[in-house]
């Protein structure tokens, strides 16, 4: 089979999976010194935060349960140990506020750069990209996955310095209040650990449950508000009502499965927790009667448990988040790995000088699936009006998309001026082969905006004198704000045809030296049709001219028709030379255009 010669673009997909979390990693290099502050801040903040327990203990062992020392010095030494206890609380506070600082001031760049860098991918992409990839698609990999990236250099990179050095000091500190009290209550951690890590696991698992459940009942109804008159036809009521039950029990299970594991997993983790304290009080309270531990050591000991479950709790949430950033950046890497479309020949310095066009044995296929355009042999040159004709789906706005260079042939050549179509560089191309599509799609901003495409520097007059060149200026002068009208809406409230024609001012202010136009199929009134064939007639005396017709009047006016079948050029000629032939042109005269004439 021919199909099995194409080329197979999916891939390079999940060729990284493994260096993603270098890569991302990459992109925190430009901001290392800042990196670096911030853990430096974090690791002040943590051994503040390690001194609290310690001033509290050293206030109950020096100073209140002192029996040397009188009742003034004993409050002296009580109010000099306060005082500290507010300046190391007024300390942590500010170092939370400097870390919290620039980390986000670092996720915020690194996101920023992340999303420019995509976005300046994403408009380098060729045309069969977005055939394969749904738009809603593309808008996640640039706004929420990166948003995950943010979160993992906002909240996880310093969190995991701060969670491993506040456990590793909090247990440093009982260490060395009693080396013994910590070995007796020791085999106590390992079980909260993997509480823990379990209630994440079966956590994560439920909550993702509960999701898809959301998810499927949001699709479901919405699908089926829209099907309503279907349903309401077949008297599907019943068997719906059925389906849905299904979803819902199935969000409902969801549901009290994550209630389970919150109804088991939080009171067991009090209870470790309870247990803990329970026998540090056991313990801790032999040790003191037996002189051997001081009432402050056991305050201390007790505040140094609260703080170690801070880091572990910290931890197993920060992992969920890691997962998420590094299943995020497999897909932004995925799409940046995506090839990008040929520039063509980068010097830019070849131009369309004739406009002389030629297909030579072209074959094209959007899907490496099915040819589309077969072996098809055209011609086309300045001083000629080409009609194309066709049914739809013959592969008319195809041929259009080739010559244009939107998309490349697998097979045969394409030449402009005798020179192969990828020789030139693309965007000079695309400036002096102008394809003008069925709906032309305005964006925000001025109609002049439109029409210059954001080239200030263009003179008003120079787009006034291509806009009397097609007939357009009336139109324009029409609106009460001509041609500084804003566009909304993509264009809404200028007709289908007027866009087309004010696509063809810009063409020709961008001095295009071919033009097609893709012929509106929509409704278009008979003076914006005028225009339109006048402009074109007018613009194929220098210039080559397509139309691709799907109008009676445009086949007629043309000097030659191509009349394409399903992807082949079935025949070529003038208007009354096919009609006599009574091939392919009279079927598609006598179905399509035949009922424009009557009316
Ligand atoms: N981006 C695409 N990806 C995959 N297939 C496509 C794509 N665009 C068009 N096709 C298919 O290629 C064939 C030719 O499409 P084309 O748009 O060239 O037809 P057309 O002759 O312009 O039709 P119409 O008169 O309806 O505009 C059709 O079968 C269509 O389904
Ligand atoms: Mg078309």
């Amino acid at each position: 089979m021919k199909n099995t010669k194409l080329i197979n673009e999916e891939s390079n997909i999940k060729k990284h999976k493994k260096s993603v979390f270098f890569r991302l990693l990459k992109y925190a290099i430009p901001y290392t010194h800042l990196m670096a502050l911030g853990i430096l801040i974090v690791l002040v903040l943590t051994y503040l935060s390690l001194m609290p327990p310690q001033i509290v203990r050293t206030a109950i062992n020096k100073y209140i349960l002192s029996e040397d020392l009188s009742t003034a010095e004993k409050l002296t030494g009580i109010s000099q140990q306060a005082i500290w206890f507010l300046l190391v609380s007024g300390g942590i506070f500010l170092f939370e506020y400097l870390s919290i600082l620039v980390t986000t001031y670092i996720g915020g760049r690194v996101v920023y750069d992340v999303r420019r860098q995509l976005y300046d991918h994403v408009l380098k992409l060729p045309m069969s990209f977005f055939d394969r990839h749904p738009s809603g698609q593309i808008t996640t990999r640039i706004t929420s996955d990166t948003q995950n990236v943010q979160e993992f250099f906002t909240s996880v990179i310093t969190s995991i310095v701060n969670d491993v050095f506040l456990l590793v000091g909090v247990i440093l500190m009982m260490w060395n209040i009693s080396s013994r009290l910590f070995l007796d209550i020791i085999y106590i951690f390992p079980i909260i650990v993997v509480a823990m890590a379990a209630f994440r696991y079966f956590d994560i698992k439920a909550y993702r449950a509960v999701r898809t459940g959301i998810a499927k009942i949001n699709a479901y109804i919405a699908e089926n508000l829209a099907g309503m008159p279907v349903i309401k036809l077949f008297n599907a009521e019943d068997y719906k009502k059925k389906e849905f039950d299904a979803i819902n029990r199935e969000l409902y299970k969801a549901r009290m499965n994550q209630l389970y594991v919150f109804g088991i997993f939080r009171p067991l983790i009090s209870f470790l927790y309870y247990l803990t304290l329970s026998l540090i009080i056991w313990f801790g309270s032999k040790y003191i009667l037996g002189r051997a531990l001081n009432f402050g050591d056991l305050y201390a000991f007790v505040s140094y448990i609260d703080t170690f479950m801070r880091p572990i709790e910290d931890l197993s949430e920060k992992y969920d988040i890691i997962q998420n950033t590094i299943a995020s950046g497999e897909k932004i890497f995925a799409l940046l790995d995506e090839p990008q479309e040929e520039q063509g020949n980068e010097d830019g310095k070849r131009d369309v000088t004739n406009g002389v066009i030629e297909f030579k044995d072209v074959w094209f296929t959007y899907d490496n699936k099915r040819w589309i355009l077969q072996n098809v042999n055209l011609h086309f040159r300045p001083g000629e009006l080409v009609a194309i004709v066709g049914e739809t789906g013959a592969g008319k706005t195809t041929i259009m998309n080739l010559i244009n260079g939107m998309y490349r042939a697998q097979k045969g050549k394409i030449l402009i001026d005798g020179v192969p179509i990828n020789e030139y560089n693309i965007h000079q191309l695309r400036k002096q082969v102008s394809a003008v599509p069925q709906d032309v799609v305005l964006f925000s901003g001025t109609l002049l905006d439109n029409i210059r495409l954001f080239h200030d520097e263009i003179p008003e007059d120079k787009v006034y004198k291509a806009l009397e060149k097609v007939e357009a200026l009336e139109i324009i002068q029409r609106l009460p704000k001509g041609i500084y009208t804003e566009i909304v809406e993509r264009g809404k409230g200028i007709s289908a045809g007027e866009r087309q024609l004010i696509a063809l001012a810009r063409s020709i202010l961008f001095g295009a030296k071919v033009f097609i136009l893709d012929e509106a199929t929509s409704n278009i009134d008979v003076e914006t049709e005028r225009r339109i064939q006048k402009a074109v007639r007018e613009l194929s005396k220098d210039n080559t001219a397509i139309m691709i017709a799907h109008r009676l009047s445009t086949v007629v006016n043309a000097d030659r028709i191509v009349v394409v079948a399903d992807g082949r050029i079935a025949e070529e000629g003038k208007h009354l030379e096919l009609l006599k032939r009574k091939g392919a042109y009279y079927k598609l005269y006598e179905i399509q255009f035949a009922k424009e004439e009557i009316a």
